[in-house]
């Protein structure tokens, strides 16, 4: 059986409170939305995440952060932790996006110990990998997507804590998109690894596809084999959009 395919929006650092009329629109529009087994979350700044979860408790929009620290609590000023984010109410968190790998220089291994405390708090890790423009012109994808899985992949993930992004990071808010064959080829590949490293879960862990992904694109690259959903960034932020995009499941 093919797992439950979940929508995820990765709001970055965008969304003041006036956002919250664009959430609460997602969340009624994904309340109505004809398919029953599909999951919708929204993960918006943290400022917004005590709010927004707030706002959608109890309906069929979970809220997720876009980050966590490996503690639990301490003094690391600016950071938050995976409790925190659970307290707040979230049931996600976005771990190592590429965005914060390039711009905080986060490794695999942080990645892994950070998805670690996400599952002890009882959150879903979202962990991203994805190759940079060169990479995939040296032919390099697979070995760097190969290496990202292996080393951001934390012990005890199970079809219900983990979820895997490839988010080829020269898709991102760029407007290119792979080719479905691509897609294919890179999605079947962490599919093999992840037998190889948690059979028992492998077949039930959902690997979505992020970078580009619109309302025009979305049917052909929710269709490819081995893609259980789409983790959007920018046109996520419009309801209409995002609603748009999850209609690839009706
Ligand atoms: P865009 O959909 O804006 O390309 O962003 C994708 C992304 O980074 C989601 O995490």
């Amino acid at each position: 059986m093919n797992p439950r395919p979940l929508v995820a929006g990765n709001w970055k650092m965008n969304g003041l409170k006036a956002a919250f009329a664009e959430l609460s629109a997602i969340r009624d529009a994904v309340s109505q939305f004809p398919k029953e087994n599909v999951d919708f979350a929204i993960c918006p700044p943290a400022t917004l995440v005590s709010a927004a979860a707030d706002m959608t408790r109890g309906t069929r929009l979970k809220i997720g952060g876009q980050d966590c620290h490996t503690k639990i609590s301490g003094a690391h000023t600016g950071d938050i932790s995976a409790a925190m984010l659970a307290d707040a109410g979230a049931a996600y968190v976005i771990l190592g996006h590429s965005e914060r790998r390039a711009d905080h220089h986060e490794s695999d291994a942080l990645v892994r110990a950070k998805a670690e405390a996400a599952i002890r708090a009882g959150l879903v890790a979202v962990v991203c990998v994805g190759e940079t423009k060169d990479q995939r012109v040296a032919g390099d994808t697979l070995k760097v997507v190969e290496a990202q899985v292996d080393g951001s992949l934390p012990p005890g993930a199970t079809a219900d804590n983990l979820v895997i992004a490839y988010e080829p990071v020269w898709a991102i808010g760029t407007g290119l998109t792979p080719t479905a064959a691509d897609v294919a080829e890179v999605h079947a590949f962490i599919r093999a690894q992840l037998k190889r490293l948690v059979p028992d879960a492998a077949d039930g862990v959902r690997i979505l596809y992020g970078g580009s992904v619109k309302p025009a694109n979305a049917a052909e690259l929710m269709a490819v084999a081995n893609v259980n959903g789409a983790l959007i960034g920018g046109a996520s932020l419009k309801c209409d959009d995002f609603i748009r995009i999850a209609a690839a499941y009706k």
